[in-house]
């Protein structure tokens, strides 16, 4: 089983995305922050499962999607201000794919009450993808700038 197959799990009593601690930079803000937001997104997944038919279940779908996104934008920002501060030279890459994803979410959002629970479920398996890609190959590019500009931070 390889390391992507692996971290899905499908059924309504596990994480939709198993944290692995191969997805860790070694920066504990941002570690705290990741870890988080696979939370979220694990949150976001059950309800779309767990609550099905109830009077509850778009409330909920779009309160844990809500939450999701925001939570996602918050991050980025503050990765984003640590790329800038320590003159990450992927900044602008980097920007963009966090740009582009927050759009896609944001038009999900906007139209989660239009939406049947398989396109839901659809964009829910999005965002894994998303998350595990981003998360374990992209955040892992900064990790050696970011390391060295705040261990610089910390010795002054
Ligand atoms: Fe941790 Fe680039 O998001």
């Amino acid at each position: 089983m390889n390391l992507k197959t692996s971290m899905i799990q499908s059924t309504e009593k596990t994480d939709f995305i198993k944290w692995n601690p191969s997805y860790k930079t070694g920066i504990p803000v941002i570690d705290e922050q990741h870890e988080h937001l696979v939370n979220l997104c694990n949150d976001f997944y059950k309800n779309l499962l767990t609550n099905k038919g109830t009077d509850e279940y778009k409330k909920l779908v779009k309160e844990t999607l809500d939450t999701c996104v925001k939570y996602a934008a918050t991050h980025f920002q503050e990765e984003e201000k640590l790329m800038i501060a320590s003159n990450f030279s992927g900044y602008n890459e980097h920007k963009h794919s966090h740009d582009v994803f927050k759009e896609k979410c944001q038009d999900t959002c906007f139209n989660i009450d239009d939406i049947s629970v398989a396109e839901a479920i659809k964009f829910a398996k999005f965002l894994y993808e998303w998350i595990h890609n981003h998360i374990a190959h992209e955040d892992k590019l900064y990790i050696p700038t970011l390391k060295k500009f705040l261990q610089e931070r910390a010795s002054k």
